[in-house]
């Protein structure tokens, strides 16, 4: 890479370009070893524009290398977000079954039907790599999939082979609704069903979905889960990403869901997406880690946006046994990243409890577990509980419980957002949650400018962004009305950008 990767909010263990502006994870792919990343990218500023995509590769979902830009935009338009997969079987002909093609589906988007307000702005197109996703050469016939002329929003196709139908299906964001295709060899499209009207939140459009099978945890059942992003209309504002558990018959996906169920209850969590052939079994999803409430106006000048961390997804039965929920975890490969650890013993916290000066490596990315015992708490039981970070300005961003509101909340209304003009900003958010048993387990990433929150098995997870005017470096746990007893540990999670 050829940037320092060290500027001030400069994330160091997540994915950011090198410079310029970022948005959604594109064309999630593993192959040949590899985990592909492209990414929505403008290379000329720090601010969006023509869409490019980027291109990084990894072989742990951690150290990444910058790879050239992988699709440009031309006559058609620009080059919006979209997927990958491997062609094992050869079946669109464009690489050999010795050496299967790589195949990516991105939407173009173009400006000038947009000028001309024109409702066929945008369509799907394919582009193919026989040399392990190096160079991508655009397929002659696109648009393999023309806007329909009903749908100004068509876009960010998400492929994968359908292995009862033996076929290749395509989810499809049209306004608000999915609509689902088939192809036999990812050229040619027909049109199947679509799902969502009467489904969900529909604060604003729905974008970048994604359509893929999970076991649920602790039974033998399989079930079949869409995730939609949708901007705006998410549940701390602006931009997030809602699913749906269902089932899919190779041509319908149905849903007895009525509840709207949000991904990751923090604002800074979207266009989310899986990789395809990940190894193991495993659904890993990858968010940009930003808000389109405001995206534009992050005070980071050489580069804007960063990606989540890698999470692996699953799904465990709803609270009394009813639906479901998604769970995420940071994916196992970031214990790679592992140096130091403290470990926190029989910590009881009646007010505030300073635990910086037992953390010597306060300065780097950290991986904080706690474990709170309800019923080892002296005394009453705090009203609410938490963990704040600070800094010597007095800024600050906590990360609690509240047992009167029953919801885990991040609160960044003292979180410094003075770089950031945008009111929406400093806000709090919930993720209502009913906390069931004597003990909750919590886990925090947390890495310079970025906090991800998981909690109760990854029953909640929550991203949040900040921009202090001085980094917070300053780890404590604290109590409302009332005390609280935790066990934990803190560990170093090495930088990936500037091994020590
Ligand atoms: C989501 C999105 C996509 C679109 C892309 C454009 O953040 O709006 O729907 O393809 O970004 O950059």
């Amino acid at each position: 890479f050829s940037g320092p990767y060290n500027e001030m909010y400069r994330p160091q263990i997540h994915f950011s370009p090198a410079e310029h502006w970022m948005n959604d994870p594109n064309g999630l792919v593993y192959y040949d070893g590899e985990y592909h990343l492209f990414y929505q990218y403008y290379p000329e500023k720090s601010v969006w524009g023509p869409m490019h995509w980027g291109h990084a590769v990894s072989r742990d979902l951690m150290h990444w290398e910058h790879l050239p830009i992988a699709l440009a935009p031309d006559s058609l338009g620009y080059i919006f977000s979209g997927s990958a997969v491997v062609d094992w079987e050869n079946t669109s002909g464009l690489g050999t079954k010795e050496n299967p093609p790589l195949l990516a589906f991105f939407t173009y988007h173009n400006p000038d039907a947009e000028q001309a307000k024109k409702t066929t702005v945008e369509s799907q197109a394919l582009a193919y790599s026989t040399d392990r996703g190096r160079t991508w050469t655009k397929y002659a016939g696109n648009p393999i999939l023309p806007n329909p002329g009903d749908a100004r929003d068509f876009r960010d196709p998400k492929v994968f082979w359908h292995k009862a139908s033996s076929r290749w299906i395509v989810s499809l964001a049209c306004g608000d609704e999915i609509r689902f295709y088939a192809s036999p060899d990812c050229k040619s499209w027909t049109y199947l069903s679509s799902f969502g009207r009467d489904r969900g939140g529909h604060g604003g459009v729905w974008e970048c979905p994604d359509l893929f099978q999970l076991p649920v945890a602790g039974t033998d059942e399989t079930k079949w889960v869409l995730i939609v992003n949708i901007n705006p209309g998410g549940p701390a504002g602006g931009s997030a990403t809602q699913y749906f558990v269902g089932d899919f018959d190779g041509k319908t996906f149905t849903s007895p869901q009525r509840e709207t169920l949000w991904m990751d209850h923090g604002a800074d969590n979207y266009a989310g997406v899986t990789w395809s052939e990940a190894p193991d079994g495993r659904r890993i999803l990858i968010g940009w880690m930003n808000n389109w409430l405001y995206a534009g106006d992050k005070p980071c000048v050489t580069w804007s946006g960063a990606m989540t961390l890698p999470r692996e997804l699953g799904l465990v039965p709803g609270p009394d046994g009813k639906g479901y929920l998604l769970t995420s975890t940071p994916v196992r490969e970031l214990d790679g990243l592992r140096g130091e650890t403290v470990m926190l013993k029989g910590l009881q916290v009646d007010g505030t409890l300073d635990l910086t000066k037992r953390i010597p490596f306060v300065r780097s990315a950290l991986d904080l577990r706690l474990t709170f015992d309800l019923a080892a708490a002296k005394g009453s039981l705090a009203t609410r509980y938490g963990v704040r970070l600070s800094n010597s300005k007095g800024e600050h961003i906590d990360i609690g419980y509240d047992r009167n509101r029953q919801a885990f909340y991040i609160d960044r209304t003292h979180a410094g957002s003075k770089a950031l003009p945008v009111k929406e900003f400093a806000a709090v958010h919930t993720a209502p949650f009913v906390v069931k048993g004597q003990t909750v387990d919590w886990r925090l990433v947390i890495d310079r400018a970025s906090v991800e929150f998981f909690a109760a098995g990854g029953r909640v997870s929550m991203t949040d962004v900040f921009y202090p005017s001085e980094l917070f470096r300053t780890v404590e746990l604290f109590t409302e009305k009332g005390s609280i007893h935790a066990d934990g540990e803190v560990t170093q999670l090495q930088s990936v950008w500037n091994p020590s």
